[in-house]
């Protein structure tokens, strides 16, 4: 990158740097352990609701997986609607149907239930309730949301977005089939319920990949420009748990500890990264999960090995405080040596879980001008990167992260 570009980036993350001290950060109500979905009709009646509507994934409803939700809900006397028609990456059309759902039938407060697409698809649908005259693209950005909905309960069903704590929800333009995302603190869920109990009977694929995901939130945010005393402690937390649990949950989905830690990681490690952004692992992974369908959580642990090794010396310091804190190598061993064994510790974690290293005739070498493009566009000023690289330099990791 030009050096008057990377100039331009660093003043443009100065300003962002500056002007979160003065945006509201808040954290969702939490609530934990196995069975803390049953609270739910005692938080709505707390706070006065008593129709929400909750969104999901058709699986959601034909598996039953939402029925203990229903049944707590109908016991205390709650009436509610349900919109199922979440996909992966969703469309403006998903979040569309879901708000006319709302509208529809009166609901007073949303509740999503399921993984970062479901959640994605409320957050953005109570942005468009809040502010009538806005559409799905009109959102997209930083600090375009100008009213914040009301009512926002989030029950994640995997552990890896952090979608129940973070400002963003990202959304595909059918058209374009870009991913874009809604960046605004006014999108953070009011509450969190992480029920452990949901995450039994995972698919091994899921937990791996969604696991994945929150390491790459874990481990972007922490070696980013914009970090707070809060955010450099939550990721480094998150980052210990999923040493620790991450591999135990994806061999027994039974569990109750490994799967109550990795809930509580996405949680630390989405909490990081919202207040400390994410880096071009992310920037990659959305550019293929828009053009390919690619999961997320799969994209970002194939690419975030490759990543951390492009930043070279730039993010070596703060590698190396990572693998101290999981105490990779001797104490004695050099910056470098800490750095490199703890990129060798993500490689070793997918291959233990059957990820590959690299993608297999994923990325059409025609596609690779537009796709590093889109990349570089999503990147470029506003992630804090330890090296900012253009659309050309990131075209080397999309040849290298599928090498055909
Ligand atoms: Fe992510």
């Amino acid at each position: 990158m030009k050096m008057f570009q990377r100039f331009y980036c660093r003043v443009y993350q100065g300003a962002i740097r500056l002007a979160m001290h003065f945006m509201d950060f808040h954290e969702p109500e939490r609530y934990e352990g196995k069975g803390a979905m049953g609270q739910i009709p005692a938080i709505l009646r707390k706070k006065g609701y008593r129709h929400p509507l909750i969104v999901a994934d058709p699986a959601m409803t034909k598996l039953h997986l939402i029925d203990p939700l229903l049944s707590a809900l109908k016991k205390e006397g709650f009436s509610y609607s349900v919109y199922d028609g979440v996909v992966p990456n969703p469309t403006f059309d998903v979040v569309l149907a879901a708000k006319e759902k709302a509208q529809l039938d009166n609901c007073d407060s949303l509740i999503a239930i399921g993984g970062g697409s479901a959640m994605d698809t409320a957050k953005a649908a109570g942005a468009l309730l809040a502010n009538p005259k806005a559409s799905p693209a009109s959102l997209g950005g930083i600090l375009k949301v100008h009213r914040r909905y009301h009512c926002l309960i989030a029950i994640p069903t995997t552990a890896g977005t952090g979608s129940e704590v973070t400002v963003a929800a990202v959304i595909v333009n059918p058209k374009t089939h870009e991913k874009f995302s809604i960046n605004d603190p006014k999108l953070i869920p009011h509450v969190a319920v992480l029920d452990n109990s949901l995450l039994e009977g995972l698919p091994s694929k899921v937990i791996s990949s969604t696991g994945m995901d929150a390491l790459t939130h874990a481990v972007e945010a922490y070696i980013g420009g914009i970090r707070t005393t809060k955010t450099k402690a939550y990721a480094i937390k998150a980052v210990q748990l999923i040493h620790g649990s991450l591999y135990r949950f994806y061999s027994d989905p039974h569990d109750d500890e490994a799967r109550g830690n990795m809930q509580l990681a996405a949680y630390l490690a989405g909490v990081a990264f919202t207040r400390s952004y994410v880096g071009y692992a992310h920037a990659i992974a959305h550019s293929l999960g828009g053009q390919y369908n690619v999961p997320h959580g799969l994209a970002n642990a194939i690419i975030l090995p490759h990543v951390l090794r492009a930043y070279g010396k730039s993010d070596e310091k703060r590698l190396a405080k990572l693998s101290e804190a999981i105490h990779l190598t001797k104490r004695s061993a050099s910056k470098e040596e800490k750095a490199k064994a703890f990129i060798s510790w993500i490689d070793e974690m997918n291959e233990s879980m059957q990820i590959p290293a690299t993608f297999d005739h994923l990325i059409k070498k025609e596609d690779i001008p537009m796709l590093s493009k889109r990349a570089a566009h999503e990147g470029n000023p506003l992630y804090p990167v330890p090296k900012e690289m253009d659309a050309g330099e990131l075209a080397k990791l999309y040849a290298e992260i599928d090498p055909q």
